[in-house]
């Protein structure tokens, strides 16, 4: 029923949003309804879905297509807990703050890791490539979140360098941004946008 209801409010979003766009299309409507969602069900994602978000992923464009990123897909739930309780460990306030707190990835059941080269000359393909595998998710009725946060946790806690090293990170390459995905438990208002940040010249 909640489900339900959810599925229903998440529709009339879309059209709501639908109808302050002058182009009225399935791109427009998922670009504009995709938000961060931070509440999932206790759903794991189809293996054929995160198959086809990374799909979407890498058919981002990429400089003379070199493709310089790596993406892992966590599908191993006991991998995202064994890290949490890491988190949990270095962080007790801010767990016990969180009466919903089931994970340090926003409580999402699975994952994308998105690594590109240390040296920070690509991270602009990177950050394409996670924009197709968000808007991808959002038209299989996935919710995702992009998160840095947990990134600077993982490099900076020596406890969790067994999460980096399953990941099977390339030589010279770098975590640079978690992608939390799940079937969403929630659906965020759109936050504001400047369109003053826009001149047409
Ligand atoms: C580079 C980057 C890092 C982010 N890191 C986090 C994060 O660590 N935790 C989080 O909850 N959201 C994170 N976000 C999500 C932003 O808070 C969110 O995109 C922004 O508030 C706009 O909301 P919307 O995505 O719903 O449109 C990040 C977004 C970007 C682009």
């Amino acid at each position: 029923m909640k489900r339900l209801f959810l599925c229903l409010l998440a529709t009339l979003s879309v059209l709501s949003i639908a109808a302050q766009n002058e182009f009225d299309n399935e791109v427009m409507n998922t670009i504009m309804a995709r938000r961060s969602v931070r509440k999932y069900l206790d759903k794991p994602v189809e293996h054929n879905k995160l198959e086809a978000v990374a799909n979407a992923g890498i058919n981002a464009p990429s400089a003379r297509n070199w493709q310089y990123w790596a993406v892992r897909i966590i599908e191993d739930e006991k991998l995202i807990n064994d890290v949490s309780e890491v988190y949990k460990q270095a962080n007790p306030d801010a767990v016990s703050r969180d009466p919903n707190f089931k994970n340090m990835f926003r409580n999402a059941p699975n994952l994308i890791c998105v690594c590109a080269p240390k040296d920070g000359g690509f991270d602009l393909d990177a950050g394409l490539l996670g924009e197709n595998m968000m808007l991808a998710a959002q038209s299989l009725g996935l919710g995702t979140c992009i998160q840095t946060g947990p990134v600077r946790f993982l490099l900076s806690n020596e406890k969790a360098k067994f999460f980096l090293d399953r990941l099977d990170i390339p030589e010279g390459y770098k975590l640079l941004y978690v992608i939390a995905i799940g079937y969403p438990d929630e659906t965020p208002d759109a936050k504001p946008r400047d369109a003053s940040k826009v001149k047409f010249i």
